[in-house]
Formats: structure tokens, sequence, C-alpha cells
């Protein structure tokens, strides 16, 4: 039960604070986010390349209040791009961005995510990769969705996130499995109210699991977000069952979670991507893994007592 009140932490400013300042919170934030910089972030990058793997990178950052901070988001994405172009990594090292980052919350928010996610995707175009969007909380999702439909138009290669709980997932990957299109499928990782969303961790697996197989049987690309050993085993099965071979799918999984098993997966030939995030404003996505697994809560809250 102790997550939703993690994740209700994850949206209030005196938390962040507290948490924020606390003297050891730097080494257990850097399990996750393993880099507040571009230049601590390209050296993990060819060395995850080296070992075989694959790459999304998300520069950390969320619920920003002005123009100006989205435009400095756009700016460390393009930043980032220019930085990967000598490493000639093309779509092995892409990117996952989020709207609320590039202004999506704010007023004219939809335009203005437009705008400022446009250059990014052009210039991930540019070196040979692409973008996926992610899934925030269901509130942003119709823009989202609209978002990802005009930036296809050009660059028919951007991704997206589609989330397991939602009861309109299964819609939604109905129409997302056409030719061409790559969708990340997910569990989820927001608080959502029970009028949206599945509550029970039985019922977002089975959901899982209905909706993987819509994007198996489909003509997309899936992308298998999620670091359980029994949906991996499943989307094997599934993928096999839908005669696809193992570029026509691949596995994505979040640094610093299951190390081992992304060295195994890449190893018996599958693509294995890495969701790595880095930057400074790392709170939100830091909550949402203590979260996801309250024992990285315990050690947490034990790493600021022996301190
Ligand atoms: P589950 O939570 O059941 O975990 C299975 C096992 O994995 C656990 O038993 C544990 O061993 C390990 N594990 C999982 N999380 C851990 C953690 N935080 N710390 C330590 N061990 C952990 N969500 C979203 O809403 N929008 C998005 O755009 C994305 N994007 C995204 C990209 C990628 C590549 C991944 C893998 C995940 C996301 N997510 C996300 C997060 C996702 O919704 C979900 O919260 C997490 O993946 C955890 O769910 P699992 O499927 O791993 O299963």
């Amino acid at each position: 039960m102790l997550g939703p009140v993690i994740l209700a932490a994850s949206r209030s400013d005196r938390m962040r604070r507290l948490v924020s300042a606390a003297p050891v919170t730097k080494q257990v934030v850097d399990r996750f986010i393993p880099g507040e910089d571009v230049d601590e972030i390209v050296p993990i990058v060819r060395d995850l390349t080296a070992k075989g793997l694959e790459l999304t990178m998300d520069v950390v950052g969320e619920d920003i209040t002005t123009p100006e901070q989205a435009a400095a988001a756009r700016d460390a994405y393009l930043e980032l791009i220019d930085r990967l172009k000598p490493l000639e990594l093309g779509s092995r090292a892409e990117m996952s961005v989020k709207l609320s980052m590039f202004g999506q919350a704010l007023d004219g928010g939809h335009e203005l995510a437009l705008a400022n996610v446009r250059p990014v995707v052009e210039a991930a175009a540019g070196i040979g990769t692409t973008v996926t969007l992610d899934a925030e909380d269901h509130t942003t999702l119709d823009s989202m969705f609209a978002i990802h439909e005009e930036l296809r138009k050009d660059f028919p290669e951007t991704g997206c996130v589609i989330q397991a709980y939602l009861f309109r997932t299964e819609a939604d990957a109905r129409r997302l499995a056409a030719a061409g299109s790559r969708v990340r499928l997910v569990k989820g990782a927001y608080k959502e109210p029970a009028e949206v969303a599945y509550q029970d961790k039985h019922e977002i697996d089975k959901a899982y699991v209905r909706v993987l197989r819509t994007l198996m049987e489909g003509d997309g690309y899936p992308m298998v977000g999620s670091h359980d050993p029994r949906l991996i085993a499943i989307a094997q099965e599934l993928a096999h069952r839908a005669g696809r071979k193992p570029d026509e799918y691949e596995f994505q999984m979040l640094y610093g979670i299951r190390g081992e098993e992304h060295l195994r997966l890449a190893a018996e030939g599958h693509r294995m991507r890495v969701y790595t995030a880095y930057g400074t404003d790392w709170y939100g996505y830091f909550m949402r893994r203590l979260a996801e697994k309250p024992a990285n809560l315990r050690f947490f809250a034990r790493s600021m007592v022996t301190k």
C-alpha cells in the first residue's frame, strides 16, 4: 500500500524540497539516474552499447511552469543529439520525451509542446534515430496521441507509449497496431483513479497480456517495456506464435533495474533497449521508481538514517 502514498508524494513540492536536500539522496538516485549532464552520460552510452545493448535516452524533468523551461528542455535534447552524432549509433540510441517537459500543461500547451518536440524529432532523424513519446497521467493522453499522429505525418517512425492499467488502452492498441508504428507497452506508473484504470496488480497483468497480443498480432513494431519475468516469457511466446523474428519486436527495461536480465536477453539475440535517464530534475522519475518497489524506499530510508 506504500506505492500510492509515494506516488502522491511525487507531486508534492514540500516533499520534493525535503528529498532533494537530503545529504545521501544522490547515491541512491544514481542507481536509476546515472548522470546529471551530457558529459556524464555519453561514456555510459558508449559502455552500454559496447555491451550489445540499445538505449532510449530521457532528459529527466516534467511539470515545468514557464515556456522558457520548455525551450530549455528542447535544447537539452538537441545538445544530447549533437553529442551522440559522432558516435554513429543510429537507432541504437533513441530518445524518450515527456511532453509535459515541453510545455504541454501550460497555456496553449498542446501547440507549444508540438512546436518544441518537432525540432527534436527532426534532429533525431538527422542522426538516423527516432523519438518515443512517453505516456504520462491519463489527462494528458488525448493531446499526446494527437501530437504523435501529427509528428508521424513527417516522421512515421515516431513512437508512443501505452499503459496497460488504463481501460482505454485496448482500443488505443487496436488503433496503433498498424504498419510502421512503434508502440511501447508498459504497466503504467502514475496514480490513476478507479474510473479510468485497473487498480489490482493481477488485473493489470491480464490487461498487459491482452494488449501485448494485439500488438504482436498487428503490423506495427511492439516494444515490450517491463521487468516482469512472467511477461517477458509471455512476450517471447506471443512473438513466436505471431511469427515475428527477433528484430521485429524489442524488449525495454529501465537503467538500474534487473541489469543482468538486460545482458541475458541481449546475449540470447534479442533487441534489448535500456531506458537511460539523466539530468538534475530527477525527483518525479525517482519517486515513481520508489513507488514501484517499496523495498527501494526501505533502502533509501536506511541510508538516510545510517549516514
Ligand atoms: P513490476 O512492477 O511487477 O515489476 C516486476 C519486477 O521488476 C519486480 O518484481 C522487481 O524485481 C523489478 N522492478 C520493477 N520496478 C522496480 C523498481 N522501481 N526498482 C527495483 N526493481 C523493480 N510508465 C508510464 O506510465 N509511462 C511511460 O512512458 C513509461 N515508460 C517506461 C519505459 C520503460 C522502458 C519501462 C521498462 C517502464 C516504463 N514505465 C512507464 C514504467 C512502467 O509503467 C512500470 O511502472 C514499471 O516498468 C514497473 O512495472 P514492471 O512491468 O516492471 O512490473
